[in-house]
């Protein structure tokens, strides 16, 4: 009903950047001929050159609404969040510019949409905007970009597979093809990197807050695995992004996921030489991410809005192999294969995910769940559907007892 009392059904906000512009040329192409949706950032001039182009892809968003607003500026945030029904957003640093944005849709009732992959970003927004947003009516779903989507929704997929009560072992083994990053997401690597022990107090802070407001209904537990052979010539080891956190909030959200799961989150190398070597890639980034001129250094290398060219993103791909290995009763043991694919994770298919993420908020019949959310929790059948008609592989491709 809000979709119909305010203005607008989808705002923008960041449509200027690098992601936030794919994110742009997508709705431009997909989004229904009668979608009320603005562009939103701080530079008017920049927001008008965006605007131009999609015209030249769509020339019904010629006159498209544009709108100013800033990070640091919470009473346009405000008044964005009060004209719009969603609201996403790929104004990042999160960490760093992200949180007036959710505090202003938790006040509105507003539904929000991020790209983030920053677990204490995650955590903090939990803690300070989780209760007001449930007053509120109000959706709060982090990570709509290749962080978590292709996990979250996989681990879904593949549960749905497995016999309703067994113990079930579930394993992902991501698979990335020459994939390359933006500046965005190096500097807010760096910029999480810098604070390890905050965000591990911000992980303590939502633990309690969790204990108190949402008891688990299912024991879930990640299991973090060690470096090994995969028997197929590659290696496997520990993936560290923010994806099992995810699937264990959906797996305790949503129930159903087995009598009880257990998850681990690998990645794929082909080599031995890379295996060695992710540990002194990690320990360097935590050295430069230390504030001091190595990482002003860096983050100059990073200049804003650049990112892997059309021709890098399509030769880019990914593939997540889901092994949900099912205990069942009398010691009966059945194992469940799925595999979720798809072209350059970063950003063609992370645009692609936020933008139907906030289509679905906005046109699609949804569970009347608030508060902060998992992309499972707050949209799973309704996303999937939409992932899976702009191509995004979803297939169980073997089971056996
Ligand atoms: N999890 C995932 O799968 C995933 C994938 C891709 C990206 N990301 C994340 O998405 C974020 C953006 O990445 P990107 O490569 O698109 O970065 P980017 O090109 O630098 O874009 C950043 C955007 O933020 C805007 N901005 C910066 N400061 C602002 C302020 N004070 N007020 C309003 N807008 C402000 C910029 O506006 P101007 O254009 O005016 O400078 C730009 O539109 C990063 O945090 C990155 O880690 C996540």
């Amino acid at each position: 009903m809000v979709s119909n009392q305010r203005p607008l059904e989808i705002a923008l906000f960041g449509a200027t950047g690098f992601t936030g512009g794919l994110v742009a040329d997508y709705l431009a192409r997909h989004a229904p001929a009668d979608l009320r949706w603005t562009l939103a950032g701080r530079n008017l001039e920049r927001l008008a050159a965006v605007r131009q182009r999609l015209a030249a892809i769509e020339p019904r968003w010629a006159n498209l609404p544009l709108t100013v607003a800033r990070a640091d500026d919470p009473a346009s945030l405000q008044a964005l969040a009060a004209s719009s029904k969603v609201l996403i957003s790929t104004v990042g640093p999160f960490l760093q510019l992200g949180e007036a944005l959710v505090a202003a849709c938790a006040a509105a009732g507003t539904d929000y949409a991020d790209i983030t992959g920053e677990p204490e970003f995650v955590d903090a927004m939990y803690v300070k905007y989780h209760e007001t947003a449930l007053v509120n009516r109000a959706r709060l779903v982090h990570c709509c970009g290749f962080d978590a989507i292709p996990s979250d929704l996989g681990a879904l997929f593949t549960v749905r597979h497995c016999p309703p009560q067994a113990r079930i072992a579930l394993r992902a083994v991501v698979r990335l093809d020459q994939a390359a990053f933006s500046s965005g997401t190096m500097r807010s690597a760096l910029g999480a990197a810098a604070r390890p022990a905050a965000m591990w107090r911000a992980a303590r802070r939502r633990h309690a807050l969790e204990r108190r407001l949402e008891p688990a209904r299912q024991p879930v537990r990640v299991t973090l695995g060690w470096p090994r052979p995969d028997g197929a010539g590659g290696w496997l080891v520990p993936m560290p992004t923010i994806d099992p956190q995810i699937v264990a909030r959906s797996a305790r959200a949503l129930g159903g996921y087995g009598s009880s799961l257990s998850y681990q989150h690998m990645l794929r190398l082909a080599h031995l030489w890379q295996v060695l070597g992710l540990p002194l890639a990690v320990t360097a980034l935590l050295l430069a991410a230390q504030p001091g001129p190595l990482r002003r250094r860096l983050q100059a290398r990073y200049p804003l809005g650049e990112g892997p060219s059309a021709k890098q993103r399509a030769q880019s791909s990914f593939a997540i192999e889901f092994t949900a290995t099912c205990h069942g009763a009398e010691g009966k043991i059945e194992r469940v294969c799925c595999r979720v694919s798809g072209g350059d994770p970063g950003y063609t298919e992370t645009s692609m995910m936020l933008a139907e993420s906030a289509l679905c908020l906005a046109r699609d019949a949804l569970p009347q769940r608030f508060g902060q959310l998992t992309p499972a929790a707050a949209l799973g059948d309704a996303l999937l559907a939409r992932l899976q008609r702009a191509g995004m592989g979803f297939a169980v491709v073997g089971s056996a007892s």
